[in-house]
Formats: structure tokens, sequence, C-alpha cells
């Protein structure tokens, strides 16, 4: 079997996606939990790009230790300087640089010759290697390049030190087919090759990011890039999670295996929909909620007789685990403890203790308790501990649109009540809250999705504001009510400024 290296962009790629934005505590986070899961490489920022992801990639570096830290440059000798500079306390740093390689990135974006696109390459990759020996080389849309060309290019920055090739399908316009002949192209006629790691970096703009990675590595891509969940840039990238489980699962057809824990994926596909504030879709491949349940009479009858009639995949094996108990108002400490830790989660005392009573508060407005509200309470657990707490929300309608909200917030330990008029009642309690606070936010996202089933389900608030200098933030909040998750999201929100804003003027 060959090893094929997991190559994750989530903190990169996957945070180039339009509205997400990762503070440093939020990509240790994750990263951490990418380091559970196994993968090989972690790209964890663009460090020129500004003083965050500086600063990301440099902690990143500093305290994930045992695995390839790496960080994105243009081909520009400052950006390699900066990246290096931020990689400096990483165990095995690698700097991925390069510069774009079709003719109409060439000739439109970049305005150089192809020759110069070539100099400027093998400058790129002598400069990285005066810094670190793991440097991989991408050339930008390499899907649309003249293969010829790109062949030409590769065998001068292997000769240069580049030790992985990059093959990105930037802009997700190949076909299986036609990105698995490339590869094969390259293999057969790219002198020096087989001395380096060539690795598949696929968009999913025509919904074939998956595809394409696979006819990739069959084809002898040895690194696969992808992010979680396949959040990234417009249409996404290659889902990490999709690839693994595709190579796991028809394992004689790839020939390949990676290092990754596959128990591990469903835990980080939650946290980053949590970190991120993307949701999983439902019916997503692998980590949606509906990706192991069977619905219609023909399918149960057959998973009853034989599960493998319809499921190519243990859930188990992804870290969903099966349920035999089914938890309410009934249901003791030790039964939901006993669920939590079958769901990945070990509390101690303390933190049980409060679980149990949110636990109680819910199951007394739901008849039955199902995991994905137990994820959402242990997500929330954190969040409740905000410096801004809400306390009461009502609101009543007048007219169709026009509508008040009274809010009661505890800001650090002290009550305050204040109302507001709103274009219906979400936007009045959010101008509440804004006016009790004092800090103004633009709202750039709302969305509000049901947890679990029935119609006592859990409403789980989105929303992602913009303050003053443009940072935008995000907050979640879950309740039975819509209002108060609406309200809750935003309280948390508007937490995270708060703290950050406490010493200096809002
Ligand atoms: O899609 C792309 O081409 C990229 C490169 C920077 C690798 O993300
Ligand atoms: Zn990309």
């Amino acid at each position: 079997m060959r090893r094929l290296y997991t190559f994750d962009t989530t903190l990169r790629d996957g945070e180039q996606s339009l509205g997400i934005t990762l503070n440093v505590k939020e990509k240790l986070e994750i990263a951490n939990q990418l380091v559970k899961l196994g993968v090989d490489v972690i790209e964890a920022g663009f460090p020129a790009s500004s003083p965050g992801d500086f600063n990301s990639v440099n902690i990143l570096s500093r305290e994930i230790k045992g695995i390839t830290i790496c960080g994105l440059t243009r081909a520009v000798e400052k950006d390699i300087d900066i990246c290096a500079q931020a990689l400096q306390p990483a165990d095995a740093p690698r700097i991925h640089t390069g510069l774009a390689t079709s003719p109409i990135h060439m000739a439109k974006k970049l305005r150089m010759q192809p020759h110069e696109v070539i100099d400027t390459a093998v400058l790129a990759v002598k400069h990285s290697k005066k810094y670190v020996n793991d440097v991989e080389f991408y050339p930008e849309d390499a899907f649309r390049s003249d293969r010829n060309f790109l062949a030409k290019l590769f065998e001068q920055v292997i000769a240069a030190g580049a030790t992985v090739l990059n093959i990105p399908d930037t802009v997700g316009y190949a076909t299986p087919w036609e990105f698995g002949e490339l590869v094969s192209f390259l293999m057969n006629n790219v002198k020096g090759i087989e001395k380096t790691i060539v690795s598949v970096h696929c968009h999913n703009d025509l919904g074939m990011a998956t595809a394409n990675s696979l006819a990739g590595i069959k084809a002898g891509a040895s690194q696969v890039e992808g992010t979680i969940n396949g959040i990234g840039e417009r249409a996404g990238n290659t889902a990490l999670e999709e690839v693994i489980m595709a190579i796991h699962t028809q394992r004689g057809l790839y020939g390949v295996q990676s290092k990754i824990n596959s128990r591990e994926i469903a835990p980080t596909s939650r946290l980053v929909s949590k970190i991120t504030g993307v949701p999983v879709p439902s019916h997503k491949a692998i980590v949606g909620s509906n990706a192991f349940m069977h619905a219609s009479g023909i399918h149960q009858d057959g998973v009853l007789k034989e599960k493998t009639t319809y499921e190519i995949i243990d859930p188990e094996m992804v870290g969903v685990p099966r349920n035999l108990i089914v938890l309410s108002a009934r249901s003791g400490r030790h039964a939901l403890k006993h669920r939590l830790e079958e769901l990945g989660y070990d509390l101690q005392q303390p933190e049980l203790e409060s679980l149990y009573k949110s636990f109680l508060d819910l199951a007394d407005q739901k008849k039955e308790i199902f995991d994905e509200d137990l994820h959402a309470l242990m997500g929330y657990a954190n969040i409740e501990k905000n410096c801004i707490n809400l306390i009461n929300v009502s609101v009543a309608s007048s007219g169709p649109t026009i509508a008040t909200a009274t809010v009661t917030l505890e800001i650090k330990g002290e009550i305050q009540i204040d109302a507001a008029i709103g274009n219906g009642p979400v936007d009045a309690a959010f101008k509440a809250i804004s006016r009790l606070v004092g800090i103004d936010t633009t709202l750039e996202d709302y969305s509000l999705r049901s947890i679990s089933k029935g119609s006592e389900a859990l409403g789980d608030a989105t929303v992602k504001v913009k303050h003053a200098d443009n940072e935008v933030f995000v907050g979640r909040g879950l309740s039975t009510d819509v209002i108060e998750a609406s309200a809750k999201a935003y309280v948390n929100a508007i937490s995270k400024i708060y703290a950050l804003c406490s010493d200096k003027d809002i």
C-alpha cells in the first residue's frame, strides 16, 4: 500500500470562504483537533497577508508539535521571508510557494511571459530553501495550464529543490477523467518527479472536487489537499472526510493508506462548523446529520434484515456511535454521562452537574433528547460563559413589520433593561441589545436552523456581525424559542466585541 499524506487547509483555503474569519484561539482549537484526526500537514495561513495570519502561523508553529506546519506565500521574496519567520518555531516547517501558470492568468493577471514565470518560480523555490528543507510548489490554475509547459516548469522547480509538487484545479474546472490524465501525464513526463511528493488540490465549482482528487490519487498522487466539511472559496475545496472514507471503503481500488483516525471525523466536522458558523447540510456525505438515516420503508426493512444492504459505512467508523437508549426528562446523570462518553465527551463532576441542569431544562420542553441536542448543549456549554448574559427577551408585534423588544441583560454582574423598536422581533431584540451594551454592529449574516426533530426542536441561531475595524464576529445561540435563540446568538457575538473593547473606548 502506498502512503497517502493528508494536507489540511481548513485554516487557510477554508478560511478564505466568504464570511469566515478565525482568530488565533479558534485556529488553535481546530488545529489540536486536526492532530487528533491524524492529518500529516496543517496549512495554518498566509503570513504575509496580515499580522493576524502571521500570528496564527507563528503560534501554531510553536504550539502544535509532531506534525508539519505549512505557510502559504506568493512567489515573492518578501512573502517568503515573512513566512519563514512565522514558521520559525515549527518542528517540521513547510513553505508553500508558487504563482499562476495558465495562459489566462499569466497574460491577464501576472502580465508575465511564460519564461519569466519559470524564472520567478525557480527563484522562489531557491529562496525558500534558504530557510527550510521542505518546499511545496503550486502552479496556480494548473489544470488550465499547458501540460508541456507545466512539465518543464516542474523539472526546473525540482532542480531548485522543491520537495512537493502541487497540482491545483484552482477554479474547479476539471472532470475526473481529465484530471487523472493530467496527473498521469506529469508522473510520466517530468524528470525527477519520483523524488517528490505529488499533491492534488481541487476546488468544487462543478461539484467534482472529491472525484477529481480520487482520480489524481489513482493516477499516482500521494498527497491530497482539502478542508473539513469542504469549506473554501466559492463552492469550496475537496472535503477531506469524503476522500478519506472513499479510499477506506474502496481500499482495493486505490492501493493507498493514510494515517487518519476516521473516528475523529464527526467531532472534527462539528468543531469546524461550530467555530466557523458554517452549518453542515443535513444530506452532506459522511458528516451530514442524515448521512446514516434510513427513511423509506423498503430501506428500513433492508437495514433491519442486514445493515450492509443500504449502509456502506458503519457510522461508528466516522465517530457516530449507535444509540440504544433514548434520553428524556426521566434520565439520570449516569445515563447522560454514558451517552456523552459514547459521543466522545469526557465530563468531570462540576461540568456534568451544570450540563445536567441544561439537559433537564431542555428535556422539560422536548419529549426526547437526541444526539444532535447533546452536541448542541455541549457546544454551548462554553458559550454560556459570556461576560454578558441574556436574562430575558420579550417581544410584542404591532402590525406586520413593526415590533418592540424588551431585553434584560446581565452585564458584568449588573442587571440592565431596555427596549427598542425594530423591523420585526429579531431586529428589535438586536437593537435593544446593542443599545444596552453600547456597541453598534453591522449584521453580515443571520441564520436559524432546527436541531433534531419535532415541533419542539431546538433552534440554533448563528449571527455574523462586523464591528468598527471590519473584524467579523460569529455568535451562536440555542433555545426552543427562536427569538431567544437569535437574541442569545447576538449577545454571544457582542460579548466577544465587548471583551476586546472593554479596556478601550467602545
Ligand atoms: O486553489 C489554489 O490554486 C490554491 C493554491 C494557493 C494552492 O489554493
Ligand atoms: Zn485552493
